[in-house]
């Protein structure tokens, strides 16, 4: 499994626009599934999404979702693909392995993306593509043949398997799966062993922050994880068994909301990315919310690269935050709720 990539939705476009005059398929499966009204007409198709947000958009469009790809065979596999290379391959063998013979994989993606090399690669494996473009995108289709590379596939269902970094266990194509952030471990060595009461972790990842807090603080009674992304949450699940009766994961869009004056400890590495595109509304909106969840009197803790411009932004959040740290590429912050808000 891997990240799904939704910074726009040019490619969901364009692969509509590829299937214009194309029956619907007897038995459809949606890698990355995003919804549109051209699915409507569908018989059979069910979404598998990662993203909370995107999740809940296919669910409230009507549109059956599963947790966990399935196990059987479909005469379509469409893929929106993620974000890194190695996730991208593994969605192309987790659709292939899904194909029944003669049935048809679609993939669309951004140019930006690498979509022709992309392309090019499923043609060496699967045979000749048709290619559309549009949109500044590439939606290519081929039907699954009886002569393919499994040799190649068996490589790129590696990106499904988990691995280990400094000890934890991590899927490609999550944030941080090469390496442990240096934000973050920039970040906890200013966790004092002292804190106590309950922590939440604001985009958790694959539980890093959180990791780190529940091993130095002791009289951390309980950790509520919550993170958009299932593959990630899945690899924290992984690596928080030691602490498995101090810790809650929610596979939740912090943009959505989180409940108010609840926890002593709260603690968050904002994103700036949406998809590929550098996006701070949606940093600014997880601190947000990240310092209405803290109780009054509670400790506030955050990085973020040194260029983003997050002070005022806390200002207008009423955290009066203080800079623990700054190098040459973070900054740490550290503040107290105040009483009366
Ligand atoms: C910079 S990473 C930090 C991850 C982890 N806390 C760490 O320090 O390694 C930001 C995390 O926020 C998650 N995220 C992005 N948007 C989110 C949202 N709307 N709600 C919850 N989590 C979100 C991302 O998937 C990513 O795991």
């Amino acid at each position: 499994m891997g990240n799904i990539n939704h910074g726009d939705d040019s490619a969901l476009e364009t692969l509509v626009m590829s299937l214009r005059d194309q029956e619907p398929p007897s038995s459809a499966l949606f890698i990355g599934a995003m919804p549109h009204e051209a699915f409507k007409a569908w018989r059979y198709l069910i979404g598998w999404q990662p993203h909370r947000a995107h999740a809940t958009a296919w669910e409230n469009a009507g549109f059956k979702r599963v947790d966990h790809l399935p196990e059987k065979k479909f005469s379509c596999v469409m893929v929106l693909p993620g974000k890194s290379k190695e996730a991208t391959f593994a969605s192309f063998a987790n659709a292939i392995d899904r194909l029944e013979i003669g049935g048809q994989l679609i993939v669309a993606m951004t140019n930006a993306a690498g979509a022709s090399r992309y392309e090019k690669e499923i043609a060496k494996v699967m045979g000749q593509v048709q290619s559309f473009q549009k949109n500044k995108c590439r939606a290519f289709s081929v039907r699954l043949g009886a002569e393919v590379r499994r040799d190649i596939i068996d490589d790129w269902r590696l990106g499904n398997v988990v691995r280990e970094i400094d000890g934890f266990l991590v899927l490609p194509g999550i944030f941080s799966s090469k390496q442990i952030d240096a934000g973050s471990r920039a970040l906890v060595s200013h966790f004092p062993a002292g804190l106590r009461g309950t922590a939440a972790d604001i985009g958790a990842g694959w539980g890093y922050l959180s990791h780190s807090l529940l091993e130095r603080c002791s009289q951390i009674s309980k950790v509520d994880l919550f993170e958009v992304d299932a593959t990630a949450l899945e690899c924290a699940h992984i690596n928080l068994t030691n602490f498995s009766r101090r810790v809650s994961f929610h596979w939740h869009d912090v943009c959505e909301g989180l409940p108010a004056n609840q926890y002593d400890v709260v603690m968050i590495n904002p994103p700036f990315h949406a998809g590929q595109a550098l996006d701070l509304s949606l940093g600014r909106r997880m601190i947000e919310q990240s310092i209405q969840t803290l109780k009054p009197g509670g400790t506030w803790f955050a990085v973020a690269n040194r260029q983003l411009p997050y002070e005022k932004w806390l200002d207008h959040c009423g955290m009066p935050a203080r800079k623990l740290s700054e190098d040459g590429t973070y900054k740490c912050f550290t503040g107290i709720k105040p009483l009366t808000r």
